[in-house]
C-alpha cells in the first residue's frame, strides 16, 4: 500500500471512526487526553471472539465496578466471573483477574509498555500484546485480528485461507504500518473491515483505499479471504435438571475449577459426551423427583455443540444438595451462570408449572 493510502486511510479514519467507549478518538488527542492502558487492556480482552455490540454494556459496567486496575485487583475472582458470565470463554476472566493482581502488585499498577513485556501477563497473547503497545502506547506493532486479516486479504489478494497464512499476514501488516499513528492505523484497519470491508457486500466503492485494493479490480471481492474447506463440529450430548421450589428459587452447584467454564455456577448436568449410550434421561438426575422433560437446548462451543436435554422438578421444598445452594429467579442475574445455562434454565420455566408430586423430591 503506497504512502498515500496509509494517509488516506487515517484521514477516512480521523472522520469516520467508530465511538467507542474506550477510544480516545484523534480529536480527543488533539485536545490532550492520553488513551488509558486499563481501557484499551480491558476492551481488547473483552473483545476477543465478542462482538463490539455484546461488549459495550459489560465494559460500562466493569469500569463502574472497578474503576482502575487497583480496584479490580482488589475484589474475588468470583465478583468478576459474576460480571464476566454472558460473555462466554470463561478462562479469560480469570486470567483478566491474575493480569490485574500482577500489574497491580508487581508493577505498580502501571501496564508495561511494550509488546514482549505485555505479552508475559496472563491472557494476553500476540494480537492483544500488539494492540496495547500501539493503541495505548504508540509502539510500532502489527495488530492483526480478524478484521485486519480480511481487509489485508482483499488487498493482496491472498490465495489461502487466514488460518494457514498468519506469519504472513503479520509481516504484511508490520509493512503497512506507518511509524506516525500506529495505534490510530491498527484502529482504522479494523473499522474499514467492520463497517466497509465487510464480510459480505463490502461497500469497496466507499473504501478509501480501494485504489490500492487488488480484490476490488477482480471481478469478486468476496471471494477474500478463501474460506477454508468447513468440517462439521462434533455434537456432545448431555442432560441438565433444573428443579424448582415452592418459592421459585432454582437449584444450582458450581462446575469444577478446571476445563471448560471453570468454577462456574450451573444447574445439575449429566456428563457431556459424544457417545450417544450415556445416561441422560430422570434416572440420571442428582436425585429423585417428579423430572418432567422441558425440551432440549443447542449451544455451540467452540470445539464442539451441546445438545442437552431438559428436565424440570417442581419440588416440596429447598432440599439441601452437597455443594449445591438455592436461588431465587429474580437473582439469577448475579450469580456466574455462563449461556448454556441461562437456555436451559429458560427452557424448564418456560414449562408449564406442574404440582409437585407425593412421591417426589427424594432421595436417591
Ligand atoms: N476490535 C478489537 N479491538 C478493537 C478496537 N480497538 N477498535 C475496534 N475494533 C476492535
Amino acid at each position: 500500500m503506497a504512502d498515500s493510502a496509509t494517509i488516506a486511510l487515517l484521514d477516512w479514519y480521523d472522520r469516520h471512526h467508530r465511538d467507542l467507549p474506550w477510544r480516545v478518538t484523534p480529536a480527543d488527542r488533539a485536545a490532550g487526553r492520553r488513551a488509558d492502558p486499563y481501557h484499551v487492556w480491558l476492551s481488547e480482552i473483552m473483545l476477543q471472539q465478542t462482538t463490539v455490540r455484546a461488549v459495550k454494556p459489560y465494559f460500562r459496567s466493569f469500569l463502574q465496578q472497578w474503576p482502575d486496575i487497583t480496584a479490580l485487583a482488589a475484589v474475588p475472582v468470583d465478583d468478576v466471573m459474576k460480571a464476566w458470565a454472558g460473555l462466554g470463554y470463561y478462562s479469560r476472566a480469570r486470567n483478566l483477574k491474575k493480569c490485574a493482581d500482577i500489574v497491580a502488585n508487581e508493577h505498580k499498577g502501571r501496564f508495561p509498555n511494550t509488546e514482549n513485556a505485555l505479552k508475559a501477563l496472563p491472557g494476553i497473547g500476540d494480537y492483544t500484546a500488539a494492540a496495547i503497545a500501539a493503541i495505548a502506547f504508540d509502539r510500532h506493532a502489527a495488530v492483526v485480528d480478524g478484521n485486519v486479516e480480511r481487509v489485508l486479504s482483499r488487498l493482496h489478494c491472498l490465495d489461502a485461507p487466514v488460518s494457514t497464512i498468519k506469519p504472513r499476514l503479520r509481516d504484511l501488516m508490520a509493512e503497512l504500518t506507518p511509524g506516525n499513528r500506529p495505534g490510530d492505523f491498527a484502529q482504522a484497519m479494523m473499522d474499514l473491515g467492520a463497517t466497509i470491508c465487510t464480510s459480505k457486500r463490502p461497500a469497496c466503492s466507499l473504501c478509501p483505499i480501494n485504489a490500492d485494493c487488488r480484490a476490488f479490480r477482480s471481478a469478486d471481492p468476496e471471494r477474500y479471504p478463501v474460506k477454508p474447506a468447513k468440517k462439521p463440529k462434533p455434537v456432545r450430548r448431555g442432560a441438565a435438571y433444573v428443579a424448582v421450589a415452592p418459592d421459585g428459587a432454582i437449584l444450582l452447584r458450581r462446575r469444577q475449577e478446571k476445563g471448560l467454564l471453570a468454577g462456574m455456577s450451573e444447574v445439575p448436568t449429566t456428563g457431556w459426551t459424544a457417545r450417544q449410550d450415556g445416561a441422560s434421561g430422570p434416572d440420571a438426575a442428582p436425585f429423585r423427583a417428579n423430572w418432567t422433560d422441558s425440551g432440549s437446548i443447542v449451544h455451540v462451543f467452540t470445539h464442539f455443540e451441546l445438545r442437552l436435554d431438559v428436565y424440570r422438578a417442581d419440588v416440596a421444598s429447598r432440599r439441601p444438595m452437597d455443594g449445591g445452594w438455592w436461588t431465587l429467579e429474580r437473582d439469577l442475574s448475579s450469580e456466574a451462570l455462563p449461556t448454556v445455562m441461562k437456555k436451559a434454565i429458560s427452557a424448564a420455566v418456560a414449562t408449564a408449572f406442574k404440582r409437585p408430586s407425593s412421591s417426589g423430591d427424594k432421595p436417591n
